[in-house]
């Protein structure tokens, strides 16, 4: 990205690892217990899916106020703590999502109509940025694949590419030079339809701050997060493979794929370590951000070194 490397995150944006609370530390602390949350969490899942739940012991959550307070939308600036002091501007309501391409049903969706009928979930899920920086967060949404089922593209969708916001008015870093406009990402169908894939709503149980991503937001946890689009207005089924913002912008650092990979480093700094927001050491970086088991198998055959 156009941003700061890894290691030039001030001492200032490391939070004491005192302030983490663990998942079941903050379900208590929320006074939720987790007899009560099981079925919210399973709702529409099988056996398999409800397993990308457990973490590892260290996987400790990050705290909600660091969680939305250091992260990127360039729309509203290109610093980290930029999204939480403009992205109150954003309005999200009404919302619709326009919905074309290789579908069905084409057409203007609210957004009310296009979740209605769908299970909702919370998914605790590592978070790993391209610039080495990671985060646990839990997140709110219904899965992909349900919403994509009820669209029903037809059999020539290869691709599912999402459009975000454009709307200088209530995006400040919109109205200057930038990032071409509207920020876009996209997907191979197998990789929208994994069970792992999530549009989210909300995080931390609560409903999705603006500079998160409100109303609407792309999740894909074994993927460097620019994958993740946020305030999303157009969902378009198609058979090429999209255009999407940061591969536009320097192909030679940001591929299609973007899969969480040590083994492939950013051409200006190495993967192969991260460092979790609030630790002073930083870890070894998981392959697929530590979902192999579920998702290697959508990459068999493929180099990853050339579809990085
Ligand atoms: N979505 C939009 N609309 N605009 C953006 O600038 N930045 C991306 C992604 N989604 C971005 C976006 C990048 S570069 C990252 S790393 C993640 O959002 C970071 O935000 P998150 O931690 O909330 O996922």
């Amino acid at each position: 990205m156009l941003i700061r490397r890894p290691d030039d995150i001030p001492s200032r944006d490391i939070t004491p690892e005192g302030l983490y609370l663990g998942r079941r530390e903050w379900l208590t602390a929320a006074g939720i217990s987790l007899s009560a949350l099981a079925p919210l969490t399973l709702a529409g899942c099988t056996k398999a899916e409800a397993k990308a739940d457990e973490l590892p012991q260290d996987d400790k959550q990050t705290p909600y106020d660091v969680a939305t307070s250091y992260n990127n939308y360039y729309e509203f600036g290109t610093g980290k703590e930029d999204p939480k002091k403009y992205a109150g501007a954003l309005t999200t309501d009404p919302w619709s999502v326009e919905v074309e391409g290789e579908v069905a049903r084409p057409g203007i969706i609210p957004l009310e109509d296009l979740l209605k009928g769908l299970p909702t979930v919370e998914r605790v899920y590592r978070h790993r940025c391209v610039e080495a920086w990671s985060m646990v967060i839990p997140w709110n949404g219904i899965l992909l694949k349900d919403l994509i089922a009820k669209l029903a593209p037809t059999s020539q969708a290869k691709f599912v590419e999402f459009t975000t916001l454009n709307r200088p008015k209530e995006m400040i870093g919109q109205r200057g030079p930038g990032l071409p406009w509207p920020y876009v990402e996209a997907l191979r169908m197998d990789e929208a339809m994994h069970p792992l894939s999530m549009l989210s709503t909300g995080i931390y149980g609560r409903t999705m701050p603006n500079q998160n991503g409100a109303p609407l937001r792309l999740v894909v946890p074994w993927k460097y997060g620019f994958k993740g689009g946020k305030a999303i207005v157009k969902m378009r089924f198609t058979r090429e493979m999209p255009r999407t913002t940061w591969n536009r912008v320097l192909p030679g650092e940001y591929g299609f794929y973007a899969n969480v990979n040590p083994e492939v480093d950013h051409p200006r700094w190495s993967q192969a370590r991260e460092r979790r927001v609030g630790d002073f050491l930083k870890r070894p970086t998981l392959m697929f951000n530590g979902y192999a088991d579920q998702v290697a198998s959508l990459y068999s055959g493929m180099d990853l070194r050339r579809n990085f």
